[in-house]
């Protein structure tokens, strides 16, 4: 059966229409995931949740352990990743409430263990042009379509060190630099993802405008508000996504490591 892993961000801690049948706790030479991978079945897909802060949302994103959770999935099985995450608004055209199908990276985390390969394995470069599988993109674009759900098809995620939020001059030059959304989990988990061939696709939810872009002081509240709000969208479009993957996968995500490697 296809498996598909689904990292929950703020505001998602569990996937409601999702049976679970099995929890599992995983060890990993890296350290302990967020908590217990939910595993249960919908339609042909069997579905493994984890929600990145712990069920209780209790895991700051800066002491989030990317390593251990991206490598629980690999060894429950897992060839596809979607993550699901909350965002700031930084573009025109990224107000609350939007939903992204992300398409690009900008890497501007600071203090996180960024790959598995420390070299005892030799040196690997992975490629990362494309940072979000391409193939995934077009399958949540396409479960978008179907279910009637407005999606945006890509943006540009910066993703920061956090936990503190931005500063107004740090959005506007990350503005300049590119970015349309400002998050603070996406990275390293995109790139640990690839680094162990797991198709990896970011879908973000615009919670709230960045700093100073509206004069509002912002809120934690105000972003797990909006979560919650879209969370019954997100699950509808999750469920168009199991009912139309295909088993298998066409892209170049299953072959990252074939010449990345010293
Ligand atoms: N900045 C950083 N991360 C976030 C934000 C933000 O404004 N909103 C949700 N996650």
């Amino acid at each position: 059966m296809t498996k598909i892993g689904i990292i929950g961000g703020s505001g998602l801690y569990e996937i409601k229409g999702l049976t679970i049948k099995r929890r599992k706790n995983i060890k990993t030479p890296f350290g302990k995931p967020s908590g217990e991978y939910l595993i249960g079945q919908i339609g042909n897909v069997e579905v493994i949740f984890l929600p990145r802060h712990g069920s209780r949302h209790n895991i700051p994103p800066h002491m989030i352990n990317f390593r251990a959770n991206i490598h629980g999935f690999k060894k429950l099985g897992v060839e596809r990743i979607i993550s699901v995450s909350a965002v700031g608004g930084i573009k025109k055209g990224f107000k609350p409430g939007d939903i992204v199908v992300l398409d690009q990276i900008i890497d501007m985390t600071k203090n996180r263990k960024p790959t598995f390969y420390d070299g005892q394995d030799g040196v690997v470069h992975i490629d990362f042009t494309e940072p979000y599988c391409p193939e995934m993109r077009q399958i949540i674009l396409k479960a978008g379509k179907l279910a009637n759900i407005p999606l945006k098809n890509g943006g540009t995620y910066v993703a920061v060190e956090g936990p503190r939020l931005e500063t107004s001059a740090e959005i506007r030059a990350f503005g300049i630099l590119g970015s349309d959304v400002v998050g603070m989990t996406g990275m390293p988990e995109a790139s640990l993802a690839r680094e162990l061939e797991i198709c990896y696709s970011g879908i973000s939810v615009v919670a709230n405008y960045a700093a100073g872009i509206t004069k509002n002081k912002l809120t934690t509240k105000e972003v797990i508000e909006e979560m919650k709000a879209s969370t019954e969208k997100i699950k509808r479009l999750l469920e168009k996504i199991f009912a139309i993957l295909p088993e298998h996968r066409k892209c170049l995500c299953k072959e990252t490591l074939e010449e990345a490697k010293i």
